[in-house]
């Protein structure tokens, strides 16, 4: 079996995740090729899982460091795998590089999920986010968020993908 590898995300992924976003966040606003490239401009720190050529995952966060004394922040934007390959420790692998990247920092990380999304917050639970609090109708469907907050360096085992 081809071995699912890590590298960076770049601009000629946008097309391809703009194509697993619909898939992934039907009428929760996907994002479009344009916003990844547009999250790739800002600097965001983005991490791509590949098969052989085919990108099957992506996530992305945002590093805010700390000035003047204040807590570095981070802010998941965006995680997904392709359906076809999803539980096979690829959302873990992407989630964890993310939070080296956060915790290379000493960042605070915080990101929403739907209030109805258990697979996503089992694995947001397991590497150390608890519920912050819900926002309610945060979703361009209707439905409610809960904001998650992970404190710097809480419970970051190192995964690969299966
Ligand atoms: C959330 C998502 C990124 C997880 O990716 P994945 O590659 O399937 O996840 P993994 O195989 O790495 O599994 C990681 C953990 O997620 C949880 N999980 C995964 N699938 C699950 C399911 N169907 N039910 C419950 N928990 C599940 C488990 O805690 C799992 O850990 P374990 O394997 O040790 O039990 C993927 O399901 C996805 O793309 N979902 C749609 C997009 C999305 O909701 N993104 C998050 C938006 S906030």
């Amino acid at each position: 079996m081809t071995p699912v590898v890590l590298d960076a995300l770049t601009d000629d992924d946008a097309d391809r995740c703009a194509e697993l976003e619909a898939v992934l966040f039907p009428g929760d606003d996907p994002w479009s090729a344009r916003a990844f490239r547009d999250e790739l401009r800002a600097g965001h720190r983005y991490l791509a899982a590949r098969e052989g050529e085919r990108l099957i995952g992506y996530g992305g966060v945002a590093l805010l460091p700390g000035r003047l004394g204040q807590q570095a922040e981070a802010e998941i934007h965006t995680i997904g795998v392709d359906p076809a390959h999803q539980g096979r420790g690829i959302g873990r692998a992407l989630l964890d590089g993310l939070l080296a990247a956060a915790d290379g920092i000493g960042a605070t990380t915080y990101l929403e999920v739907r209030v109805d999304n258990a697979p996503a917050q089992g694995l947001y639970r397991s590497v150390g986010f608890e519920v912050l609090g819900t926002r309610r109708r945060y979703y361009s469907s209707g439905a409610d968020a809960h904001t998650m907050r992970r404190l710097p360096g809480c419970g970051t085992p190192a995964h690969a993908p299966r």
